[in-house]
């Protein structure tokens, strides 16, 4: 019997998903299971897939959420609101909720959550991060049986396709900015993208699986490629590196409650050239898990774009649908494919992590600027990789330094005697490296 599914929003990800569903051909025999019943629509004389008839558009997302003949709803509008309250509405009358929203889940995950669980229902999130590619349910289920060390990736597809473009044709960044936007790449507002919140939303959820519970999202320290300059790029290239946005979540320990200690965090990051997210370009996304015994695992395909969400999307319906088609959750929920949180996670002061950096300065050129800045390093005990001078202009030196790995409160320690020193115009650039 039919599974009637009504989706809230026909943007570039509802597209995706409605060209699927009414092509079912070829696909898993449980696609042709699923009706699309009704579609929500902001704008109905917007042009729509050609098979998707006229007949189940309409404007209200409620008349979706609340038509009897809709079974699981399928949230792919964006935005906080409306979309938190209508999730909270399908809940509330026992209805499957599949999303991307990846903005309200990072924020209002715990709400929904409890939500779903009181009304027995799941929830899934698949697309809300890493696009095409499977990572929700291997963080849920398959490594279930690791502890996890570290999380790592590239998570925003706009950012790595306009970091791939600067890196590899010099292209400006608003101009690939503009191409990311129209190939659907991009966030309705792309200062998400550029400014890291989007990277950061999705670090949040997939900190919060596999650490076990919600992660504070208002904490996560967010630099995004919005202030990157070209040269950094350049030079880093130079060094051997590639300038990625990096989002990471890393297990810290246990602090005396026995709340997992994280420290989540997105930023600019230089890679070796020989890392293994150093080779991940364009659009694409890649996310390292590391994990006890598994070792490391990395998962990589299209990070965004209508076909690749609309995969994800698809995926999590039929796990849904498969679900009804044995009956239903009678028995409750499957705490793997509900994720069910069973620990509380509190985020590490920064000044307590260690990292390499990179820090470009503007100085003097004359005589012993590089001794002075060595002992700045050295007397806060920042211990130096290397040290290289590039050609600045106007008697200007550009002083490229890479430490080893320190303390952050040691490294800031040293950037504030460097700043004071008389022959430093400015720190140009800050980068963390790996
Ligand atoms: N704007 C997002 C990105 C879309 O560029 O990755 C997928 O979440």
């Amino acid at each position: 019997m039919a599974i009637g599914v009504g989706l809230l929003g026909l943007g570039t990800v509802g597209a995706g998903v409605a060209t699927i569903l009414t092509n079912p051909e070829g696909r898993h025999p449980l696609v042709a299971e699923l009706a699309l019943r009704r579609v929500a629509v902001r704008d109905p004389k917007r042009s729509r897939p050609a098979d998707l008839p006229a007949t189940l558009i309409v404007t209200d997302p409620k008349a979706v959420v609340d038509d009897p003949a809709v079974e699981i709803v399928v949230e792919v509008m964006g935005g906080l609101e409306p979309a938190r309250s209508l999730i909270l509405r399908a809940i509330a009358a026992g209805k499957p909720v599949v999303t991307a929203n990846k903005a309200v889940i990072a924020r209002h995950g715990e709400e929904i959550a409890a939500a779903a669980a009181a009304h027995g229902v799941y929830v899934l999130i698949e697309a809300a991060v890493g696009g095409g590619i499977p990572i929700i349910e291997p963080l849920k289920q398959s490594l279930g049986g690791n502890r996890i060390q570290r999380v790592s990736g590239i998570i925003n597809g706009t950012t790595n396709y306009i970091l791939s473009r600067m890196a590899d044709e010099g292209a400006a960044y608003a101009e690939v900015l503009a191409d990311a936007q129209r190939l659907g790449y991009a966030e309705a507002d792309p200062a998400a993208d550029v400014q890291g919140d989007d990277a950061a939303d999705k670090i949040a959820i997939l900190a919060g699986l596999a650490y076990g519970g919600p992660v504070p999202r208002s904490g996560i320290a967010t630099e995004g490629i919005d202030r990157l300059e070209p040269r950094d790029v350049a030079y880093a290239a130079q060094l051997g590196f590639v300038v990625k946005l990096l989002a990471v979540a890393e297990h810290m320990g246990r602090v005396e409650d026995g709340s997992e200690l994280l420290d989540v965090r997105v930023h600019p990051t230089l890679l070796p050239k020989g890392h293994p997210l150093a080779g991940v370009h364009g659009v694409n996304n890649a996310i390292l898990v590391e994990g006890d015994p598994v070792g490391q695992v990395m998962f990589f395909g299209p990070g965004a774009g209508a076909g690749p969400t609309a995969s994800a999307v698809v995926a999590d319906i039929l796990n849904i649908a498969g679900i009804r088609q044995v009956g239903g959750p009678t028995a409750g929920l499957d705490p793997l494919l509900a994720a069910t949180s069973w620990r509380r996670c509190v985020l590490v002061d920064s000044t307590r992590t260690r990292h390499r950096n990179y820090v470009r300065l503007r100085t003097r050129d004359e005589a012993g600027v590089i001794g002075k800045i060595g002992t700045c390093f050295g007397d806060a005990g920042v211990s130096i990789q290397s040290i290289v001078q590039f050609a600045g202009h106007e008697g200007a030196a550009e002083i490229v330094t890479i430490t080893h790995e320190v303390l952050e409160s040691r490294f800031r320690e040293a950037l504030a005697a460097i700043q004071a020193l008389r022959e430093v115009q400015s720190v140009a650039a800050c980068l963390r490296t790996l």
